[in-house]
């Protein structure tokens, strides 16, 4: 499924033969808009969104030399897996994973969402 808002888009999708992880795929800002924080904004909010549809961990892949994606990752808790060599594009990717503590969030963080937020939140969901 594509979220999308007015800095870019991103998708998330479940994978398949293990309906708790979901795969974070296709992270996207605009040209214009990069280099501003919205990657790490839209990064924070895809987390979000995982949470709100019940996965309990998150797995994706970014090319190794993808200096501010794989720091978006580190800063946000991503462990790094593995790293390998694509042989088909010629290119080294790393491998993320983190797991999604559900029962932090509700403690923790669902009583500070505002209803403005979450209206923010579900007013960028594309299906
Ligand atoms: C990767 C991408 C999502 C990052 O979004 P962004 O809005 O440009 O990044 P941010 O402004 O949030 O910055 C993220 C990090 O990159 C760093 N950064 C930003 N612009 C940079 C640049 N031109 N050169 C080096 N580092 C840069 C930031 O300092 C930040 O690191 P920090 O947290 O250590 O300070 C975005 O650039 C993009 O869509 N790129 C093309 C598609 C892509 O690579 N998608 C990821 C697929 S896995």
């Amino acid at each position: 499924m594509r979220f999308a808002n007015e800095f870019g888009f991103c998708e998330l999708n479940s994978f398949p033969g293990c309906n708790q992880i979901v795969i974070s795929n296709h992270g996207y800002i605009y040209p214009h808009h990069q280099g501003k924080g919205h990657g790490t904004t839209n990064h924070r909010l895809r987390i979000q969104r995982a949470k709100w549809l019940g996965y309990d961990y998150v797995l994706c892949t970014v090319r190794s030399e993808n200096t501010k994606e794989c720091s978006i990752l580190q800063k946000n808790d991503f462990k790094e897996l593995d790293e390998f060599y694509n042989s088909k594009t010629k290119q080294h990717i790393k491998l993320f994973g983190k797991k999604i503590l559900f029962k932090r969030m509700v403690k923790n963080e669902n009583f500070n969402i505002n209803r403005k937020r979450i209206s923010f939140l579900n007013g960028y969901r594309v299906e």
